[in-house]
């Protein structure tokens, strides 16, 4: 029977589907611990996190014929070193748009009405009635959000946003200025910007990064597109950390370049850059774009349907591989 290693257990749908697949060990382990596990020939198929690296040495010596991660992300697998050793990569697209775009709302009503400030400040029993400038932060209705990409999340935050009344621009692919068809808008032509990068990120009052993490998106926001945002603009992130260069942030959320920032993701999550957390303007969350029970269960049998196929030698629903 094939094994299957499962690094963290997931929802139970996933779990019931590959225990039917496969016989199923379920070891947390480290980088030289993954690294030992899928080379030892044991195993045919791991069902891995964001937290597990795969990088090209550790594919190299693999004997896996499949990774099935847990995320619709998979920048940490070497994607291009697994198809060189025959191996197939999966992941669980399409069930977290809605939640992630629910998350990026939030964080962006989070920084302007100043939520978790407001909640703070009362529960440290300082709400002594109300009072004409009490916790007076910005409107998110008339104002103008710049997506960053416009994939399914970007669109789902679109569309939440239209009906929020804000005005709506996006970038396909920054920091490129690849050019999208009409008849690729769909239900958004006429009624969403098209612009470039840097028009982007000097005109949105509220920033928001959908793209992918890779070599060109490493940074993508550093301390010269800080700088260039208006200094009433809102960065928000549900992306992935390393999209921006966390310890500029600090440096530029501290002296007021820009007004807030609502983050899900972490340059080097879970640490954080020194300084953030005791920033006031900054909205923080612990990377739970998908964090809701009905997500969860679906990613994981998804997950696990993907690495069920895997062990069945035939190819998965939702490969990443060329
Ligand atoms: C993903 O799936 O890539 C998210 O970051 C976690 O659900």
């Amino acid at each position: 029977m094939s094994r299957i290693l499962v690094t963290t257990p997931i929802p139970a749908p996933g779990m019931d589907i590959l225990e039917r697949a496969g016989q199923v060990d379920v070891r947390r382990l480290d980088y030289d611990g993954l690294r030992r596990a899928s080379a030892s020939g044991h195993y045919s198929v791991i069902v891995s996190q964001l937290r597990d690296r795969f990088d090209a040495p550790l594919l190299r010596d693999s004997s896996l014929i499949g990774i099935s991660n847990y995320a619709v992300g998979f920048d940490n697998i070497d994607v291009a070193a697994a198809t060189a050793a025959g191996i197939t990569v999966a992941n669980t697209p399409g069930v977290l748009t809605d939640s992630t775009a629910d998350v990026a709302m939030l964080l962006m009503l989070a920084t302007a009405r100043r939520g978790v400030e407001s909640d703070q400040f009362l529960r440290a029993g300082s709400f002594t009635g109300w009072e004409p400038e009490l916790l007076l932060g910005s409107d998110v209705s008339g104002r103008t959000l710049g997506l960053a990409g416009f994939g399914r999340i970007a669109r789902a935050t679109a569309r939440r946003a239209l009906a929020f009344g804000m005005t709506v621009m996006f970038c396909p692919r920054p920091p490129g200025d690849r050019v999208v068809a009409d008849d690729e808008l769909g239900e958004f032509a006429g009624r969403v910007q098209h612009v470039s990068w840097s028009d982007l990120v000097t005109d949105s009052d509220f920033l928001s990064l959908h793209v992918p993490l890779s070599t060109s998106t490493h940074h993508l926001v550093n301390a010269d597109v800080l700088a260039a945002m208006q200094r009433s603009a809102i960065l928000i992130n549900t992306a992935r950390g390393p999209v921006v260069d966390e310890a500029a942030l600090v440096t530029a959320l501290r002296d007021g370049s820009i007004a807030a920032a609502g983050l899900d993701v972490y340059e080097h999550e879970p640490a954080l850059a020194t300084g953030l957390v005791e920033l006031p303007n900054t909205v923080l969350l612990p990377h739970i774009g998908s964090a809701t029970v009905s997500v969860r269960s679906e990613m994981a049998r998804l997950c696990a349907l993907n690495a069920a196929a895997m062990v069945g030698g035939v190819c998965p629903p939702h490969p990443v591989n060329p």
